[in-house]
């Protein structure tokens, strides 16, 4: 009850500083008469409702993938084909950040639970190393079958993330410190509900030569 009152009051936070950023942007592009100004002042307005309506559907994921917030699924799904789906639908931004995208996937790599929540966990992987990985870069998604287990990496060109943040990145909310780009800071908040709501594990780990690994092991699908 406690987490669950702090979560809430954590929220509330976060969707006021934008709520009150957007009134003032409002009533500045309202009052500007010069119409350069105003385009920029009604662009900067756009940028803040996006930013907002991200933390509202991020909110929204992370409260369907805690325990019990959905119906039990028991779907057989292809990790393979939900990754090849998630990156097909980021080729696009990919290539307009000049990012090297790539999947690298075994057959038969198939994991029991909820498809929409492990897809969600793709794509907040996925998000995450495109959004920091600074152009030209390069990003891999790969999936294989191991030892009964399905293990999914993504790995990126970016900076990596330092070993003393690498426990505090999974906490709601919580962005290193110097980030630059856009974010509410629940990605991975997500990721982790999803894969310990799979009975599966998540580590980080910088690439030699700089970039972050993301090792995520699911149980296989048995028979
Ligand atoms: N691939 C990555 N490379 C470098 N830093 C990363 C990477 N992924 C995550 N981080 C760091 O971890 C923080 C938490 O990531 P998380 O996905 O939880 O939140 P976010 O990306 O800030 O917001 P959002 O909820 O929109 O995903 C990020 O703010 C960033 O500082
Ligand atoms: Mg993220």
């Amino acid at each position: 009850m406690a987490s669950q009152r702090r979560f809430v009051s954590n929220a509330a936070h976060q969707l006021r500083t934008p709520l009150t950023l957007l009134a003032t942007q409002a009533s500045f592009a309202a009052r500007e008469t010069d119409i350069e100004r105003r385009t920029e002042a009604l662009q900067a307005l756009t940028r803040s409702t996006r930013q907002l309506s991200r933390l509202a559907e991020q909110l929204l994921t992370l409260t369907r993938a805690e325990p019990g917030s959905r119906a039990p699924r028991a779907e057989h799904i292809d990790m393979a084909e939900t990754a090849r789906k998630v990156l097909e639908a980021h080729a696009e931004e990919a290539l307009r950040r000049g990012i090297d995208l790539g999947l690298e996937a075994d057959k038969g790599a198939i994991v029991v639970g909820d498809g929409t929540m492990l897809r969600e966990m793709v794509v907040n992987l996925v998000d995450n190393a495109l959004r920091y990985t600074p152009t030209p870069g390069e990003v891999t998604v790969s999936v294989v079958s191991v030892d009964e287990q399905v293990c999914v990496t993504v790995r990126d060109t970016g900076p990596g993330i330092p070993e003393g943040e690498r426990e505090h990145v999974f906490e709601r909310f919580y962005r290193v410190i110097g980030t630059q780009q856009e974010g509410s800071g629940l990605g991975l908040a997500i990721v982790r509900e999803v894969v310990v709501g799979a009975g599966g594990s998540i580590t980080l780990d910088n690439a030699e030569g700089g970039g972050l690994i993301v090792t995520v092991k699911l149980p296989a699908a048995t028979g």
